[in-house]
């Protein structure tokens, strides 16, 4: 596989893990109006990314690439900032899912370019996927904050 995308997906990967972290210390942390809602869509968030973590990586090994698949390596790459052990308001917690979203979509454009470049469907195909669910989440996470 090119090393432009091994690299940008690994970058994802990577990512995507210190998200699966970040997403638990929202869903623990957030106070204020709208807890019950969002801490449920928050455990959903971070469910849906263990699964793209596993998708991810498993793509990887089916395109002989190699996964990011321990914390110092991904730490050492990801753009993602993480979040202290401290209280956070709910409001707060969507605009920083929003920024977060907003990366998910720009990143998953990026590698659907690469692979289409290298004319690899079926990483197109999958990161096609979660482009689409990333903005249906950012339409939301925007129409909640607008009342
Ligand atoms: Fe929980």
């Amino acid at each position: 596989m090119p090393q432009d995308l091994q690299d940008k997906m690994n970058l994802y990967l990577a990512n995507q893990e210190i998200m699966y972290i970040k997403l638990h210390n929202l869903h623990w942390y957030i106070q204020g109006k709208g807890f019950f809602t969002l801490h449920a869509k928050l455990e959903e968030l971070y469910d849906q990314t263990a699964e793209v973590i596993d998708e991810v990586a498993e793509r990887l090994l089916a395109i002989s690439g190699k996964p990011i698949a321990n914390l110092k390596n991904a730490l050492a790459i990801a753009t993602v900032k993480e979040l202290e052990d401290e209280p956070v308001s709910s409001d707060s917690v969507v605009y920083k899912l929003i920024s977060d979203v907003e990366y998910w979509i720009q990143d998953s454009a990026e590698i659907i370019k690469l692979a289409e470049d290298a004319d690899d469907v079926g990483t197109a195909d999958l990161f096609t996927g979660y482009l689409a669910n990333y903005q249906k989440l950012l339409w939301m996470l925007r129409a909640y904050t607008s009342s």
